[in-house]
């Protein structure tokens, strides 16, 4: 079956189209028009200007989807949309999209809960056997999330940010260290300035607290390593912010990696999970990759990460989930699917 795929959530308007057939899964496209030059002077997202780039920007990225997949809107067998979390005004644009052509077309169509496509990218190869009870770690700009799956579609959530998300505070923290904005590929290029310095990482003198590492429960929090950044920035004399730029970033990557590390870890472990799922736009962050794979290879637990591409918000990830839902559960019928900015996942 063909599914065609929106996501306009955040300051992404992505379109996707994918084959699902026998379990397998082929991308025939992907498009997706970031903002992210469009709100980069405002430091973050500008809710506004969201929904209007996305409005201007949601037909183009069909056409240019369905050419990509060399295809017709005739060919699509389900529409799957993005209907929450997410900003309401963004959301809007996809999910009205999403019914208007439904209803012309009359085509089932799927809601889809943004945090379930972050999980289910981790499937583009097809869900493999033996791998639930799961625990998922999301970890976005928007949350920090981790997630107990027992079998497909029956989502616990176990603990969550209590203020910044991950990638709120990597995005923060750039800001504080006058790095550009998405923070997350800001910090992580500053940090590699450190990683392949033998030399310098001996001499490391920067020290970050490790927010609720070893507290009982799986909460996160992130707020306070944003401020400790601070104080420390506001100490600095004039210039010497310019000596320990990169320093401090590789310190901020360090901290939010063992906090999430060993977090999941603890949750797989109590809960006797088979896997981890990782995904969400920091899970494109190669040191936490890396550090995840090695802490996790000496666990008797399989380990799944998207391919980068398909953690920072897209459509594919959209399509995937309906395409795998569709075969548990009825379709909607367009009037059926509302967008809705606080959606749980349930
Ligand atoms: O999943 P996503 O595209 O949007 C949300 O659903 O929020 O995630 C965006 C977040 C941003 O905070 C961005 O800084 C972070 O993901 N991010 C990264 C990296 N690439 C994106 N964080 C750390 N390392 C990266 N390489
Ligand atoms: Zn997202």
């Amino acid at each position: 079956m063909k599914i065609l795929g929106i996501e306009t959530s955040c300051d992404e308007t992505a379109v996707a189209v994918i084959q699902g057939d026998n379990n397998e899964i082929r991308v025939l496209s992907n498009i997706v028009f970031s903002q992210i030059n469009l709100h980069k002077k405002y430091g973050g997202v500008f809710p506004e200007l969201a929904s209007r780039v996305h409005l201007e920007s949601i037909i183009p990225c069909i056409k240019a989807s369905l050419e990509q997949a060399k295809t017709g809107l005739g060919n699509i067998d389900l529409i799957a949309v993005t209907s929450g979390p997410g900003l309401i005004g963004s959301l809007l644009v996809g999910v009205n999209t999403a019914k208007t052509l439904a209803y012309a077309l009359d085509k089932p169509i799927m809601g889809i809960n943004h945090l379930e496509g972050h999980i289910y990218a981790n499937f583009v190869d097809g869900i493999p056997n033996q791998i639930f009870p799961a625990i998922a770690l999301i970890v976005s700009g928007g949350h920090t999330c981790l997630v107990l799956i027992k079998n497909q579609l029956q989502y616990k959530i176990i603990g969550q940010t209590r203020d910044d998300a991950a990638g709120e505070a990597f995005d923060k923290v750039a800001q504080i260290l006058g790095l550009s904005y998405p923070g997350g590929p800001a910090i992580e290029a500053a940090a590699y300035q450190i990683q392949k310095a033998k030399r310098k990482r001996q001499n490391l003198k920067i020290k970050l607290p490790r927010p609720m590492i070893d507290s009982a429960d799986f909460d996160f929090s992130f707020s306070g390593l944003k401020t400790a950044v601070l104080y420390l920035v506001k100490q600095l004399q004039d210039g010497r912010l310019e000596n320990v730029r990169h320093e401090i970033a590789y310190e901020v990557q360090r901290a939010i990696t063992e906090v999430i590390i060993k977090k999941t870890i603890k949750a797989a472990r109590q809960y006797e999970a088979k896997s981890i799922l990782l995904s969400g736009g920091v899970a494109a962050n190669a040191w936490l990759r890396r550090e995840f794979e090695l802490t996790i290879k000496k666990l008797k637990i399989k380990f799944f990460v998207p391919p980068k591409i398909l953690c920072t918000d897209n459509a594919v990830m959209i399509a995937i989930a309906a395409y795998f839902k569709s075969l548990k559960k009825q379709p909607s019928k367009w009037y059926d699917i509302f967008a809705d900015a606080n959606a749980k996942l349930t």
